[in-house]
């Protein structure tokens, strides 16, 4: 497999702050790769890193093979960015934008052309080719935001939260759209906030905290690094604090935490139920409902955010 982007120990300091500490990270060509990671985790700045927006304090990355320091005019032609606000002019119509983003690209006009109807086809946006930007409804901007960054043809296209504030159908929309780029070749960086969104789109999904990687992997890899198996309990008395340790103690648990929803046991592998019943039942506290589930993509963000794996 060939990378497509390459960081290499890359820092970013802002003063005495480490926004982004010593990352290294190959991604594939061809990927989906989702960025996630707390609230102030770095994932903007790494992205301004990524797209020459924001010039690393130490290390380097490339984008095919290109130095996003010393190559910039280069990669900003080969990356598409998608930023959070949208880029576009909402006066003109969505004709005149993408002529807008190609001609700033140099891309000759009987190219854009050819182009943006092919995109605005793909977007499903070609309807609306000649109404003013600023008056497409939220999702349909978003799209077009996203038609912008690809009337150049980039080999990655990179977007910063692009789904904020869409509605699930918009979202579903964003979805086929992100994956009908990526089925032509481009290969995508998204950061999502959405752990539905990542698990259903990205191939491989990083999650960093505090400016560090904590893990990267196919979303079945980051779950199974959780554990095996999720049993919640609920008990009558809602006081958890006498099974708890004598829960801890048995081989195969990993954790064992209370939440508002009752007591989380996260386990290696499966065990028989009657041992954590016997627990129950020798500290008189009688059980009001279990439920058994495999780890989801948010139990490891929570974990990965706990700084667990640190
Ligand atoms: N220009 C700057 N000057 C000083 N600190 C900054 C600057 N840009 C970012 N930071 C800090 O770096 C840290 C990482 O910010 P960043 O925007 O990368 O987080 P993020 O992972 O994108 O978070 P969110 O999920 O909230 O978007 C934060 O603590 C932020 O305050
Ligand atoms: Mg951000």
């Amino acid at each position: 497999m060939e990378p497509i982007v390459e960081i290499k120990s890359i820092s970013k300091s802002y003063g005495d702050f480490i926004a982004i500490d010593n990352a290294t990270l190959n991604i594939e060509k061809g990927t989906i790769f989702g960025l996630l990671g707390p609230n102030g985790a770095g994932k903007s700045t790494l992205i301004k890193v990524l797209s020459c927006q924001s010039r690393p304090s130490s290390g380097h990355a490339f984008i095919c093979g290109l130095d996003v320091v010393s190559d910039k005019k280069e990669v900003l032609s080969i990356i598409g960015i998608v930023p959070q606000e949208n880029s576009f002019y909402d006066d003109l119509t969505v004709n005149e934008n993408l002529e807008y983003f190609g001609s700033l690209y140099g891309v000759p006009i009987t190219d854009i052309k050819k182009r943006s109807h092919r995109i605005l086809d793909m977007l499903q946006l070609s309807q609306k080719s000649n109404s003013r930007a600023g008056t497409l409804s939220g999702g349909m901007k978003t799209r077009l935001n996203i038609a912008c960054a690809l009337i150049h043809k980039p080999e990655v296209l990179i977007l910063d939260e692009p789904s904020v504030g869409l509605d699930p159908v918009s979202r579903k929309a964003l979805w086929d759209t992100i994956k009908a780029v990526n089925i032509e070749g481009t290969t995508i960086l998204i950061t999502t906030h959405y752990m539905e969104e990542a698990d259903l789109l990205c191939d491989r999904i990083l999650i960093m905290n505090r400016g560090k990687i904590v893990i990267e992997g196919t979303s079945g890899e980051l779950k199974s690094k959780v554990g095996e198996r999720i049993i919640r309990i609920t008990s009558m008395s809602g006081d958890y604090h006498a099974v708890k340790s004598n829960i801890e103690s048995l081989g195969a648990v990993i954790s064992c935490d209370i939440d508002e929803k009752g007591i989380k046991i996260t386990l290696r592998e499966e065990l028989p139920f009657e041992q954590i019943l016997e627990i129950f039942a020798s500290k008189d506290e009688k059980i009001k409902n279990i439920e058994s589930t495999r780890p989801s993509l948010e139990d490891v963000f929570i974990h990965a955010a706990g700084e667990a794996w640190h």
